[in-house]
């Protein structure tokens, strides 16, 4: 379903206590919009937001930051009324392309990309969230052993993906094909995309990422 336009969600946003637009304008880092010194994990392309609230709910102790490009779907985030809705996460209506500018360096510990725009034309890799120049940023603000999770219904970004991880020298913590079908689906929290990829019997791929260190 294409989501509308609606007049002022870019105002909505702007006054929502969950939400923030144009970090990078702000005059500070990311990492002061929580009082506390918790690990950080981002989800870049948060959609709706059911993963980002579903796993701030499970881990209170993370700070939670939910990366949306789209103004229509980052407003749908935001207005989405949630059960026992966690303080612990900011949905960021921005381009997750920014993220060395709105982060210390080394500062998150994790980040997911949970059905990311799949891009499938080869003129257009380099949008993927996994070609080359995206994981060069990820390991500026990434801490050490800071991890990258990724899933994806879509085998030919999942391919893709990890040949920029080996050519990038990352270790592939885990790898599967199969999640539904892997013991890794017990602490699996489902994203929008991923029930309804589910529900028509699609496979999905899953894999963690660290850098290496010699
Ligand atoms: C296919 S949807 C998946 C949404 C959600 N992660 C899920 O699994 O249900 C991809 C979302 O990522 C957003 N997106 C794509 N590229 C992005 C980027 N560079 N920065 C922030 N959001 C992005 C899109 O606007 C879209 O809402």
């Amino acid at each position: 379903m294409r989501l509308r336009y609606i007049h002022g969600q870019y105002e909505f946003l702007q006054n929502h206590e969950k939400a923030i637009t144009e970090p990078e304008k702000r005059g500070y880092k990311l990492n002061d919009a929580f009082n506390n010194n918790n690990p950080i994990h981002v989800e870049l392309g948060c959609g709706k937001g059911k993963f980002l609230r579903e796993t701030a709910l499970k881990n209170p102790d993370i700070n939670y930051f939910g990366f949306e490009k789209s103004v229509k779907v980052a407003y749908r985030c935001a207005k989405s009324v949630f059960e026992n809705d966690p303080d612990n996460y900011f949905v960021v209506y921005s381009n997750g392309d920014i993220l060395k500018e709105v982060f210390e360096p080394k500062s998150i510990d994790r980040i997911y990309l949970n059905f990311s725009d799949p891009w499938p034309k080869p003129s257009h890799y380099k949008r993927r969230l996994t070609h080359k120049s995206f994981l060069e940023v990820y390991k500026i603000v990434l801490v050490d052993d800071g991890e990258i999770h990724m899933k994806t219904d879509n085998n030919d970004l999942f391919e893709y993906s990890l040949s920029q991880f080996e050519e990038d020298n990352w270790e592939l913590l885990m790898v599967t094909r199969d999640l539904h079908n892997s013991p890794y689906k017990q602490d699996n929290v489902m994203t929008e995309y991923e029930e309804r990829f589910v529900q028509e019997g699609k496979k999905i791929n899953k894999l963690i990422a660290r850098q290496k260190y010699e």
